[in-house]
Parts: structure tokens; C-alpha cells; sequence
């Protein structure tokens, strides 16, 4: 059966309150795209300072797309930011924010347990109806889902980074995950401006499936000596029309984030548990143990010396 229905049986419930729980740079990333379109939106993370950086992530992106909109007119860009800051309500408490939401989406850290008990506690807070979903991009939604009552209102719903930039969305359903459900999770992506895809819990989804194995691929080839790095990344720019090489990639992803992926998928992944196209990469582990994790640290394949932390982000 095809896992994608029609919009024209939607059965889509209507949204109007979103928590997302975790303010870094995916949370505060779908925080605006949601409070951009419209929708009320919970912004909750542990701590005022989290969430106090989350909404400076927000404000100097919503600056750049203000100077878009309305170029020239300094008070128009004041009150598009305003307008669309007036949506977004800070939060430490995670149960209070989800109790008042239709939908509730989880961008905090990449672990199954912490996901697990944050899940469990909302599932008591939040009324029967409102949808969880996870942004994960490695664990299996099923096994986050399974700390709750509400298998059929649970999903992933998979961003990516920047999230303000890419227009893709996977939603993942699983086994349990109800039609009405899914339909609901299309339509809001669609009023976020994003363009939705469906794809059933398996590890990796449909981008990180195709995208890690040809990472790993392109540094098995410079291990062997079979090219360099950079004629690799100059190569697949130039013959294969992408933005970017594998390498310059790979530092943009985060290399402990590649090497955390691959080793969960390699002792633990559905249908690829032992897998040669994810088995560890000597060049890989040489990096991430000498602290080089690409942009982020200011050097991984390349050096960033100079871009900054906020820009390697
Ligand atoms: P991040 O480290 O920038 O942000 C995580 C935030 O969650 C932090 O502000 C932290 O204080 C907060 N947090 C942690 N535990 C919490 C809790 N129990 N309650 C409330 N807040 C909590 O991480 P990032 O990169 O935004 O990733 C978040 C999730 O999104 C992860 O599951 C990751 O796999 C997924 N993801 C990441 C992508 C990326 O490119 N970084 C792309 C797509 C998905």
C-alpha cells in the first residue's frame, strides 16, 4: 500500500498551538517557520538562558528575511519581526506548554531514554487528542513512541537544517501512527511553507538512508588512496551538480553527529546492524577524537578559522 494518501480524504484536525520542546538549532529553527505561518507556538527548554539563545537564533534570522520583505522600510521590518515574535511564548515547563497544544515537537537531545521520559511525563499532561511528534534524525520512532499511551498519535516529523531554508519535511509514521494523524501533520508542513514526505520508521528515513552510506563511501575512497578529499568534493560538485563535496558536507553535519549515527545504526539499526556501507571509518574516528568536528569547532576535513561558531552552525 502506498504510504502516502491523498489530501483530498484529509480528516486533518485543526492545529492552532505547537510546543516545541528544545530551543536549540533545530527547535528555535521550527519554532519560527511555525510562528511565520501563523501558529501560536510554546518555545520550552530547560533553562531562561536556553531559551534566551533560541530566541536570539530566531530574531537575527527573522532580521534577514525582514530586510527581504521590506527592504528599505526600517519600521515595516520592526513589525513583521514583532508580528510574528507576538506568536512565540517562552517556556521552562514542558507539561503546562503541551497541555494548552494541539501539537507538541521534540528537538531536545539525540538520546532514546531522555527522549523516552520527556514523552512519558507529557503523555500525562497533554490532552488525549494532541499529536506528539520527534525531530530525531537516528532513533527509531517506534521505540521513542512506546514510552506512551498514544501510539496512534505519534510520528516523526523530520526537519533539516537550516530549517528556515530547506523546504523538506519527512513525516515517518509508524505501524500505529493513525491516518487522521499523518493527514494533520501534512497539512500543518504544508501551512509551514514546506514541502512533506512520507516515509515508514526505518533507520535513516529517505535523505539520511541515501546520504550516510555516500559519506561513508567517499571516505573509504580517500582511506584507500584512491583520491584526495578535495578532488572528491571538487568531483561531485562538478559531476554530480551538488552544493556541496561529501567532505565539506560532513563538516557542515557534524562529524561526532556522522559518527553517532553510523555507530547506532551499526550495533542497532533495523535490517543494518553489522552493515559494511556504515561500518566505522578509521578517518572519521581520527577526527572525532581529536575534537575536530567540523564548523562547529572550527575544524574537521577543513579549517573554518575565523567563520565562527554561530556561523558554522
Ligand atoms: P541542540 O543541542 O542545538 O539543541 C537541543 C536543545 O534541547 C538544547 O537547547 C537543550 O538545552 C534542550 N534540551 C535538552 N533536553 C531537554 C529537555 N529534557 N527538555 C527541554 N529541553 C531540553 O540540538 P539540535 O541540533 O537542535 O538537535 C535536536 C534534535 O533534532 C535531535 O534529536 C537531532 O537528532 C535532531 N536533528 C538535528 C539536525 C541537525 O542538523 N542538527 C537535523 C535534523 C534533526
Amino acid at each position: 500500500s502506498h504510504v502516502l494518501r491523498s489530501a483530498a480524504y484529509s480528516t486533518a484536525t485543526e492545529v492552532k498551538k505547537i510546543t516545541v520542546i528544545g530551543s536549540g538549532l533545530m527547535g528555535a529553527g521550527v519554532v519560527q517557520v511555525a510562528a511565520q505561518s501563523g501558529f501560536e507556538v510554546n518555545m520550552v527548554d530547560l533553562k531562561q538562558d536556553f531559551l534566551a539563545k533560541g530566541e536570539k537564533i530566531i530574531t537575527s534570522s527573522l532580521k534577514r528575511v525582514a530586510k527581504k520583505k521590506h527592504a528599505d522600510d526600517a519600521a515595516a521590518q520592526q513589525r513583521f519581526i514583532d508580528d510574528v515574535m507576538s506568536r512565540v511564548h517562552l517556556s521552562t515547563d514542558s507539561a503546562r506548554a503541551a497541555s494548552e497544544s494541539q501539537l507538541v515537537i521534540e528537538a531536545i537531545v539525540e538520546n532514546l531514554k531522555t527522549k523516552q521520559s520527556l514523552f512519558k511525563a507529557l503523555d500525562g499532561a497533554a490532552p488525549q487528542e494532541t499529536i506528539f511528534v520527534s525531530n530525531t534524525s537516528s532513533l527509531p520512532i517506534g521505540d521513542i513512541a512506546s514510552a506512551t499511551a498514544r501510539k496512534d498519535r505519534f510520528a516523526g516529523l523530520h526537519f533539516f537544517n537550516p530549517v528556515p531554508q530547506m523546504k523538506l519535511v519527512e513525516i515517518i509514521r509508524t505501524a500505529e501512527t493513525s491516518d487522521q494523524v499523518f493527514d494533520t501533520l501534512f497539512a500543518v508542513t504544508k501551512k509551514m511553507g514546506k514541502v512533506p514526505v512520507a516515509c515508514k520508521d526505518t533507520p535513516g528515513f529517505i535523505v539520511n538512508r541515501l546520504l550516510v552510506p555516500y559519506m561513508m563511501e567517499s571516505l573509504r575512497l580517500v582511506e584507500r588512496g584512491d583520491a584526495s578529499m578535495q578532488d572528491v568534493d571538487t568531483a561531485m560538485k562538478l559531476g554530480a551538480g551538488y552544493p556541496m563535496g561529501p567532505f565539506e558536507l560532513m563538516d557542515y553535519v557534524g562529524l561526532d553527529t556522522i559518527k553517532f549515527i553510523t555507530d547506532g545504526w551499526y550495533t542497532a539499526g533495523k535490517g543494518l546492524v553489522g552493515d559494511k556501507l556504515i561500518a566505522p571509518s578509521s578517518l572519521l574516528e581520527k577526527h572525532v577524537k581529536a575534537g575536530e568536528f567540523g564548523r562547529k569547532s572550527g575544524k574537521g576535513f577543513y579549517s573554518y578559522e575565523g567563520v565562527g561558531a554561530d556561523k558554522g552552525k
